[in-house]
C-alpha cells in the first residue's frame, strides 16, 4: 500500500461513523449560513460528497417548503435543514420538514423548546443540536439529540465565548462515545480536520471556507471582501449595554459595526422605557442581524451590511467549486494522517 492510500484509508476509517450518520461520502458538513445556504450551495455540497444544510433563518414555513422542494430538484443526496429554536413558527417549520421527509434537522440558537426534539424525531428525522457547554451537551443527549455540533468562538456568525480547541478537549472525551460529535469553528484546512478526528470527532462543520464556492449565490462584493480579509479582520461584536445580553456575532470589520452599536442603544432605550419585554428586545436584535446579513450577502452592501465571517477567512484565497474545496480538504487531511505513519 502506498503512503497516499494509507492516509486516505485512515481518513475513511476515521470518518466512517460520521458518514454513516449523515449518509454522505465525507463527514464534512457545510454549516447553515443565512442567505448563503440556499438550494444552490446546499445541493452543490451534497452532490460533492459533503453534507449541505439549508439555513431556514427567519424564513416562513411557506418559503422553507419551497426551498426544500427546490433543493430536492438539484440533488438526490441527503441534506439537512437548520432551524433556529427561537423562531416563533418553529413547530410549523418542523411540520414542513416532516412533510418533505427531511432526514436531518439541525437545531441552533439556544436550548430547544419543550416538545421540539420529540416533534422532530416523530417525523423520522435525526436531530443534530448545538451544544455550547459540557453540561448542556449531556442534557441534550438525555433529551434525545442524535448528534451534537460543538462550535468555538473562531467561527463566523453567532458565537459563544470558548475556543474550538478548548471545547474539543473538554467535550469529546466525555460525549463522543455516546453520540457523533461534529467540531466547528476556525477550520480552514484538512490538517485541522485530521486533528479533530483523532481527538474523537465524528466529523467537522465548516462555514466560512464555503462562502466563496462558485455555486454560492453570495454577491461578488461579499465574496471579494472574504478573499481580501485576514484572520484578524474577523472580529466579535461588542455588547454596549449590560442589561441587554446580545449574543456576539463574528464578522469582518466595517461601518456596519457602528450601525449595530446604534441599534443596541435604540433597543436598550426601548427596554428602559418599558416599550418592549426582554424576549422581544432580543428578537429585535436577531431581526437586525438577519436584515444586515441580507444587505451584504444579497445586495452586496459590504459597507453597511453584516459580513459574518470566521477567523479562517484568511485561508479563503479563491473562488472555486464546492467539489474542489472538499477535495482539497480531504487531500490535506489524508496527507496529515499519512505523516502519522512515519
Ligand atoms: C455568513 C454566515 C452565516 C451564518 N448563519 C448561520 C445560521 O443561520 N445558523 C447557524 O446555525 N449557523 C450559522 N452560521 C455558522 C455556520 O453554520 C458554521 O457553524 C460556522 O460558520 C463554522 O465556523 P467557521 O465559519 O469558522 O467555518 C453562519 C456563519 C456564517 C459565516
Amino acid at each position: 500500500m502506498t503512503n497516499a492510500s494509507i492516509g486516505a484509508e485512515r481518513l475513511e476509517r476515521r470518518m466512517a461513523r460520521g458518514c454513516d450518520f449523515l449518509g454522505s461520502k465525507t463527514a464534512i458538513l457545510c454549516g447553515a449560513m443565512s442567505w448563503v445556504s440556499e438550494r444552490n450551495l446546499v445541493a452543490a455540497i451534497s452532490n460533492a460528497g459533503g453534507f449541505g444544510v439549508i439555513a431556514c433563518g427567519a424564513m416562513t414555513p411557506e418559503l422553507l417548503d419551497k426551498e426544500i422542494a427546490g433543493t430536492k430538484k438539484l440533488t438526490d443526496k441527503p441534506f439537512g435543514v437548520n432551524l433556529i429554536t427561537m423562531h416563533p413558527a418553529l413547530f410549523d417549520l418542523i411540520e414542513v420538514c416532516g412533510r418533505h421527509q427531511v432526514t436531518h434537522v439541525v437545531l441552533a440558537g439556544g436550548l430547544p423548546p419543550k416538545g421540539s426534539l420529540e416533534a422532530i424525531k416523530a417525523t423520522g428525522a435525526k436531530v443534530i443540536a448545538f451544544a455550547p457547554a459540557l453540561a448542556l451537551a449531556k442534557k441534550l443527549i438525555r433529551s434525545g439529540a442524535d448528534a451534537l455540533v460543538i462550535e468555538g468562538m473562531e467561527a463566523g456568525g453567532h458565537i459563544g465565548p470558548v475556543s474550538t480547541s478548548v471545547l474539543a478537549q473538554e467535550m469529546l472525551p466525555e460525549v463522543a462515545a455516546q453520540v457523533p460529535v461534529f467540531v466547528a469553528g476556525g477550520i480552514g484546512r484538512g490538517e485541522a480536520i485530521a486533528g479533530y478526528l483523532d481527538m474523537g470527532a465524528a466529523g467537522v462543520q465548516l462555514g466560512t471556507r464555503f462562502v466563496c464556492a462558485t455555486e454560492s449565490i453570495a454577491h461578488p462584493a461579499f465574496k471579494k471582501a472574504f478573499l481580501r480579509a485576514s484572520a484578524r479582520d474577523a472580529v466579535a461584536s461588542v455588547q454596549i449595554d449590560a442589561r441587554l445580553p446580545v449574543i456576539p456575532v463574528r464578522a469582518l470589520k466595517n461601518a456596519g459595526g457602528k450601525l449595530f452599536t446604534a441599534k443596541q442603544r435604540e433597543v436598550a432605550q426601548m427596554l428602559d422605557e418599558g416599550g418592549v419585554a426582554m424576549a422581544e428586545a432580543q428578537l429585535q436584535i436577531e431581526h437586525y442581524w438577519a436584515g444586515a446579513l441580507r444587505r451584504a450577502v444579497i445586495d452586496g452592501d459590504v459597507e453597511h451590511g453584516s459580513l459574518m465571517a470566521g477567523q479562517s477567512v484568511g485561508m479563503v484565497t479563491k473562488e472555486e467549486p464546492a467539489a474542489e474545496i472538499i477535495a482539497t480538504l480531504m487531500a490535506e487531511a489524508a496527507q496529515a494522517l499519512e505523516k502519522r505513519a512515519v
